[in-house]
């Protein structure tokens, strides 16, 4: 099927990256990279020239989240999969309460159930609908995952958590930078940059409220508990605070990373989100007008502004046409989550994901699909 499909030259977009990650790096970040030449690769991410993209960055971010006076950007290696064990080990106290929405969730609540120490307990729902993050008496960290990439379903409120020694906790791998998020409900909220913030994998960032970094300083001097060396909160915090992280990191990622947070500072969070607001808008429009469209979310609340996914009739094999757009270069991966295993569109609304392009996909997928019927 669409095997003798080809793409009109005028639906041809500028960049065939719409995949939710690793995401488009824009070509320009690439070449200033370049253009650092001897200066920052291949020099010591103890001495300034790598500390201070490190300090912009952590500066950047804050501005750009505009977070309350106390909350700490702590960077270091590994990614979110790797923070799930580390929260597990370094800032549950007793018992995580854990909201599912799909496998990333999910892989979150089973990392920490594997810890003889705590208690962790799922509150799930089917793949497909959304469910937002809610205190429950006996847990005293709460974790929830603002935009479930396997899924594309949004948190659409985080609530303000009454008792004191409670942690609101928040996976924004996929949503952060686009989903608007009260801090002052938010004690951890954490990401990988190869998603908004258009950079490389292997490496997180966790933004921590006094709170949290209360806790994590205390749990750390427990000796009952166990913590490899590097996932202890209390090197990653006390070398954040120095602009380093704890063991060496990938400088081109952090450098990439920066010059993304610059580019979205330009235009600010607020404009940054209106213009996700109007890509989804065309995305789930497309859908809702086309008979073989649908969108998988059916609560608009849910629907994610920064990862769409949509189903498409049975009829018309979207792993067919997705193998013809990849091989004419003109979208790349953009198919379901593998274990969903559905006959769906996965497209990412990222920032670096321009609205042009998207209106070209939609219509190159129509055209596609219609000349098939
Ligand atoms: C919501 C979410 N959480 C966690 C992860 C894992 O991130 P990483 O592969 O950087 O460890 C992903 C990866 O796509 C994700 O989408």
């Amino acid at each position: 099927m669409f095997e003798n499909f080809k793409v009109p030259k005028e639906l041809v977009p500028s960049d065939p990256r719409f995949g939710v990650g690793p995401s488009l790096i824009p070509v320009e970040a690439l070449e200033s990279l370049a253009k650092t030449g001897t200066s920052l690769l291949g020099t010591s991410h103890r001495k300034d020239a790598v500390r201070n993209v490190v300090k912009e960055l952590q500066e950047g971010f804050k501005k750009y989240f505009n977070l309350p006076a106390g909350y700490e950007v702590v960077l270091g290696n590994g990614g979110a999969t790797m923070l799930w064990d580390m929260i597990g080990l370094g800032l549950v106290e007793k018992s995580s309460l854990h909201f599912v929405t799909g496998e990333f969730s999910e892989k979150w609540y089973k990392a920490h159930k594997q810890i003889p120490w705590i208690s962790a307990r799922e509150i799930k729902v089917e793949a497909g609908h959304g469910l937002n993050p809610r205190e429950e008496p006996g847990y005293d960290f709460i974790c929830c995952t603002l935009n479930e990439t396997s899924t594309g379903v949004m948190l659409s409120d985080i609530p303000k958590l009454g008792g004191q020694n409670i942690l609101m906790a928040v996976d924004a791998t996929s949503g952060a930078g686009q989903i608007k998020v009260d801090f002052n409900n938010v004690d951890v909220y954490y990401f990988s940059p190869q998603k908004v913030f258009a950079s490389e994998g292997g490496f997180y960032v966790a933004i921590l409220s006094p709170k949290a970094i209360e806790r994590a300083l205390r749990l750390g001097k427990d000796s009952s508990r166990y913590s490899p060396e590097c996932m202890k909160w209390s090197h990653a915090i006390e070398n954040s605070r120095l602009n380093q992280t704890y063991n060496t990191p990938a400088i081109a990622t952090i450098f990439l990373m920066n010059e993304q947070v610059k580019l979205m500072n330009k235009l600010g969070e607020d404009k940054v989100i209106e213009e996700a607001k109007k890509k989804a808008a065309l995305i789930y429009g497309w859908a809702k007008s086309k008979p073989y469209l649908h969108a998988y979310i059916s609560e608009d609340k849910f629907r994610s502004h920064a990862v769409a996914t949509i189903d498409v009739d049975d009829k018309f094999r979207v792993e067919d046409l997705t193998k013809v757009l990849r091989a004419q270069n003109v979208a790349i991966y953009i198919v379901a989550y593998r274990r969903l295993n559905r006959n769906q569109f996965r497209i990412a609304l990222f920032h670096n994901v321009s609205y042009e392009n998207l209106e070209k996909l939609t219509r190159l997928i129509s055209l596609a699909i219609e000349s098939e019927k």
